[in-house]
């Protein structure tokens, strides 16, 4: 007998429900012909539990995906909640989800496949295949925040009118943790793995800068580099085929990782993993948004939640399975079907442009 796997899936808003869909066909398709099975249960979290529930994130979805083997998510938000109070913001639903299951490891990978090499803006970027490592639930994302009412003491004496406060703070604990997956990662891979910090500013930084010189040492095979981020974010654009692995905390990792998109040329192919604590369910979902321009329209580009898919597959410990996906994605490209994000790539030759469905089915065919 195969194997069987309950997977979470949560459309979410926008595109979400279109790309959660194609990717669920392909890995139902590719699971059906090696002898696994797939359960997938429906849940509701963003926009689409507001609309419900009146929350982003009812208990149930908690739950249910806690229960899980493993979670798919498309995407959330949309202009339609951008008036909504901030504590029932779509977007809670991913930071609640990620602090449920205490999902504090975001692999982010940046990598361009053969057939879109010509889609990096850059103009000589060299091999881009590098992966961000992101702290996903500390940092200034889940610190101390709040405001102070006019005519309060502020801690260091002084009084103010309205003031709004967030605070960066890390414990050893939680920056050894991260660190330990972004080495593990680059064992694995080119060996090489980049801090990325404000160690010349911020202290919390320099916690950072200390334990990873530390954790280096541990690790002699691996070449290590730290970098400010300012310079960082510079460095990545002038010699992004230089990084293995990047490791940073949950604010910079935001914003350096839709860099990272950009230069790998197509925000609509990259996947991503957010990993937990032994036992718990790790989530899936593309790196883009729920793009509520093209919603309805059969435009959205479903491969990068069908390559998050793949990843998940291969957390779970179906290699096969997994790559099966990646090289009938691999084939679908090299066979010229384009969604519109990634038409102008290879341009002139026998390009095909599609829509969400036929590139779909064009996966599935290729399996
Ligand atoms: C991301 C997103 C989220 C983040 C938002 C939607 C809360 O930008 O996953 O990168 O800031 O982490
Ligand atoms: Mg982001």
């Amino acid at each position: 007998m195969g194997k069987k796997y309950n997977i979470a899936v949560i459309p979410g808003d926008g595109i979400g429900p279109e790309i959660t869909a194609a990717a669920i066909e392909v890995l139902q398709a590719a699971a059906t012909r090696k002898g696994i099975e797939i359960i997938t249960k429906e849940l509701k979290a963003g926009g689409d539990a507001i609309d419900t529930f009146g929350i982003p994130l009812p208990q149930e979805t908690i739950d249910s995906a806690k229960a899980s083997d493993a979670v798919l998510l498309g995407a959330v938000g949309g202009p339609k909640w951008d008036n909504v109070e901030p504590d029932i913001r779509p977007e809670r639903a991913i930071l609640g989800l990620r602090a449920g299951l205490g999902l504090y490891a975001n692999i982010r990978p940046a990598i361009v496949f053969d057939e879109l090499k010509d889609a990096s803006p850059l103009k000589n970027p060299g091999r881009i295949d590098f992966i961000i490592v992101r702290e996903l639930t500390g940092g200034i994302y889940f610190g101390k925040n709040g405001t102070y009412q006019s005519g309060d003491r502020l801690p260091d004496g002084t009084v103010k009118g309205k003031v709004a406060f967030d605070t960066e703070s890390y414990s050893e604990g939680e920056i050894n943790r991260i660190l330990k997956i972004a080495f593990e990662l680059a064992m694995k891979r080119r060996k090489k793995v980049t801090l990325v910090d404000k160690a010349n500013v911020l202290v919390s930084s320099r916690m950072w800068r200390s334990l990873a010189g530390q954790m280096s040492l541990e690790y002699p095979e691996v070449e290590f580099e730290s970098l400010y981020v300012d310079n960082a974010a510079m460095q990545l654009i002038g010699r992004p085929s230089s990084f293995d692995v990047i490791v940073t905390s949950n604010l910079f990792g935001d914003i350096l990782s839709d860099e990272a998109g950009q230069i790998a040329g197509s925000i609509g192919m990259l996947p991503s993993a957010s990993l937990g604590a032994n036992g718990m369910p790790g989530l899936f979902e593309p790196i883009h948004g729920s793009a509520p321009d093209i919603v309805g329209q059969d435009k959205a580009n479903p491969l990068a939640t069908i390559l998050s898919a793949a990843m998940m597959m291969r957390t779970l410990g179906e290699d096969e399975l997994s790559a099966d996906i990646e090289n009938a994605v691999k084939k679908t490209l090299a066979g010229g079907f384009r969604t519109s994000d990634i038409t102008f790539c290879n341009e002139g030759e026998n390009i095909k442009s599609v829509g969400t469905k036929e590139i779909t089915k064009a996966v599935i065919d290729n399996l």
